[in-house]
């Protein structure tokens, strides 16, 4: 008996970085939205906890495998905190890129939580889900709840936002991963004279309401850790996209098209100019959710 997860990835409509806080961890105001970029988790009981992850499209040669593995923390935490003595394989299968600022581990780790609860029939509540994936990273609440939310605290905190909208993303996830804490550590080094401003309310906006308001305040930073990304953000902008953002922490780079067709074309020109890797992804879409009991 298995149950296998999906979880999607998460981009940051708006990211609002305020001033280092004493715990390590900066104060977010960010709008985040679910993207239609997936990871699957099956679990299986077992006598020892293991892990596995396989992709068709992912170079998956950077995952950690051992106990910093953040799907492995999250279903020993399940079982920790219902007083559990019992361990599962999980076998993740990636469509996220690896260290993208996409949070893959995080919806990983949100997929684990709800494939065990099933597999287990714990029914944990809703709350205490949200407390232990608060507990594993910033990111993995979103990565339950999904569509598009509004993230507080250090992002742990989500509020779902009515959003009837339905983006196109033209999505190049960069070559080589970007290190989350060293992006934040340079951000600390010159945060910019507006950084931290609040994110505006996001209520179904339309497309010009999203153009003029998509902000990420680590994108200097990451432009000059890896000053080379700007090649990829002026070739977003060269290939139409409506607007051109880094998502999260980076590498990763997002332009927004105005439909299926816009997006196509977007990445066709890409793909012409010599960009390899792009896809594409619409959003909102929904938080982890089983699709399978094998
Ligand atoms: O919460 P998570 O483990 O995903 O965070 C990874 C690292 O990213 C933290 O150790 C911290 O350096 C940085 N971070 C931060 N402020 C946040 C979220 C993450 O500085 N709000």
């Amino acid at each position: 008996m298995g149950v296998t997860v999906r979880a999607p990835a998460k981009i940051n409509l708006v990211l609002s970085v305020g001033p280092l806080r004493d715990d390590g961890y900066h104060p977010l105001d960010t709008i985040y939205q679910a993207i239609s970029l997936y990871d699957d988790v099956t679990v299986t009981d077992a006598e020892e906890w293991s892990v596995e992850v396989t992709s068709a499209d992912v170079d998956v040669t950077d995952v950690p495998l051992d106990e910093r593995n953040l799907a492995l923390r999250a279903g020993r935490l399940l079982a920790d905190h219902h007083g559990l003595d019992r361990a599962a394989k999980v076998s993740v299968t990636k469509g996220i890129p690896v260290a993208g600022g996409m949070a893959g581990g995080s919806a990983d780790a949100a997929a684990t939580l709800v494939a065990l609860d099933r597999l287990w029939e714990l029914h944990t509540p809703d709350r205490e889900m949200l407390a232990l994936a608060a507990q594993l990273g910033s990111d993995v609440p979103f990565a339950l709840v999904g569509g598009t939310a509004r993230g507080g605290g250090r992002g742990e905190l989500v509020t779902s936002v009515p959003d009837e909208s339905s983006l196109w993303w033209v999505v190049v996830p960069g070559a080589e991963g970007l290190s989350t804490p060293e992006v934040y550590a340079e951000f600390d080094v010159a945060p910019g004279s507006d950084a931290g401003a609040p994110a505006p309310g996001w209520e179904t906006p339309d497309l010009a309401d999203i153009v003029r308001a998509l902000r990420n305040d680590l994108e200097p930073a990451a432009l000059r850790l890896r000053p080379e990304l700007a090649e990829t953000r002026d070739a977003l902008h060269a290939a139409g996209a409506r607007a051109v953002l880094l998502s999260g922490s980076g590498p990763t780079y997002l332009g927004l098209a105005a439909d299926r067709h816009d997006a196509h074309d977007i990445l066709d020109r890409l793909v012409r100019r010599g960009v390899s890797d792009v896809r594409i992804a619409t959003g909102p879409v929904a938080g982890a959710h089983v699709v399978e009991y094998v």
